[in-house]
Formats: structure tokens, C-alpha cells, sequence
């Protein structure tokens, strides 16, 4: 049976393989994204523990027969200089090959909306890879609209277009 919980510290190492994948999926989604380093792969356990720590966030685990095959991480961020004020991040969201199209990565949002629900939450933000066809269409069927685009080159190349425009 598949069940979804929130996190406990135990689930630090299972964690860590499950955002390892979220990485591996988002870096063959689209190649030109960020990669991470050897110092970063040391980093994750940390980077874990402070996700698991987080006052104002919520990690939940999906279950199935004991194995860790999902999880989500979402966080709420209060400011007075924007508005909404109190917005949602869906940071982190995975579910396992194998176990997708079964309806855990919408019972996982439903969870993080109860959440966000009883911290006031407006608006619900999140990022995804340009060429990530799962997370487009998961996120359209849920009514995300992107509003924001992050575009990248690397400097030799901007440098030889602008020469090319002198
Ligand atoms: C995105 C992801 C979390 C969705 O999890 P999931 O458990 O498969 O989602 P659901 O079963 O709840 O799917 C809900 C709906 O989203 C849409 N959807 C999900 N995956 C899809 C796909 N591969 N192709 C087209 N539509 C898809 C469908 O409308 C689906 O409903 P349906 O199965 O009734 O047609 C999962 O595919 C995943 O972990 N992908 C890799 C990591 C990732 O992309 N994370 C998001 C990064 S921002």
C-alpha cells in the first residue's frame, strides 16, 4: 500500500537517493542546467538535514511496502515588500519511475496545500526544467501558469554573438 508521511531524520539516507534522482532526472531533461559538483553530492546529506529541520516547511515521504519511492518538500516564505505576502514553494517534488500516473505526485500537492492552507498561504509558486514534459504537464493540469523564465549561455558564446553584431 502506498501511504505518505511526513519525514522523520530516519529517512535522511532515503532522501538523499531520492533527490540524487530528482537531479539526475532534471540534468537529462535539459542539459545546459546546472550540474552538481563532487562538493555538492558531499553536501546533500546536509542539505537534507537542513530541508528536515526547516521551521517553516514540510518534507513528506511516499511508502510503498516499506521502500521510499517519493517525496515532496514545499515552504512557505512570508515578506512585506511583495505582494502576495505569504506565498507557497513547491521546491521539490519526485516520485519514482515505476510508481508515476498512479495519483502520488497530486496526493503529495493536496498535502502540501494543507499545509499552505493553514499558514495562510495566497499563492503557490515552484520552479521547473525547460524540457521537463512530465513536471509541464503534471504542473498545466494543476492550473500553473509560467510567469517567469530563466534563460542561460555561456559567456564565450554572448561574446562572440555580440562581436558579431559590432
Ligand atoms: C511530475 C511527477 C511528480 C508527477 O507524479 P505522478 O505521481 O506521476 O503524478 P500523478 O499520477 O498524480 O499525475 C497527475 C496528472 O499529471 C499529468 N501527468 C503526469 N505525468 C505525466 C506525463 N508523463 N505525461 C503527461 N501527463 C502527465 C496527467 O494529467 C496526470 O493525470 P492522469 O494520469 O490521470 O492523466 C513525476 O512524474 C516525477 O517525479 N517526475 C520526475 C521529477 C519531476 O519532474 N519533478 C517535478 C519537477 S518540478
Amino acid at each position: 500500500m502506498v501511504t505518505i508521511r511526513p519525514a522523520t531524520p530516519d529517512d535522511s539516507q532515503g532522501l538523499v537517493e531520492l533527490r540524487t534522482a530528482l537531479q539526475r532526472h532534471d540534468e537529462a531533461s535539459n542539459p545546459r542546467i546546472w550540474r552538481n559538483t563532487e562538493e555538492g553530492n558531499r553536501n546533500l546529506e546536509a542539505d537534507v538535514d537542513k530541508m528536515l529541520s526547516d521551521e517553516d516547511g514540510l518534507v513528506l515521504v511516499v511508502e510503498d511496502g516499506g521502500d521510499l519511492v517519493g517525496f515532496a518538500y514545499g515552504r512557505v516564505v512570508s515578506r512585506r515588500d511583495y505582494l502576495p505576502e505569504t506565498v507557497g514553494f513547491i521546491n521539490l517534488i519526485y516520485v519514482r519511475e515505476g510508481h508515476r500516473r498512479k495519483g502520488t505526485g497530486i496526493r503529495l500537492v493536496r498535502e502540501l496545500c494543507s499545509f499552505f492552507r493553514a499558514r495562510d498561504v495566497d499563492e503557490v509558486n515552484l520552479n521547473h526544467i525547460k524540457g521537463n514534459t512530465e513536471g509541464e504537464s503534471f504542473w498545466t493540469k494543476l492550473g500553473f501558469e509560467v510567469v517567469r523564465v530563466t534563460a542561460n549561455t555561456p559567456l564565450e558564446a554572448l561574446e562572440k554573438r555580440l562581436a558579431e553584431l559590432q
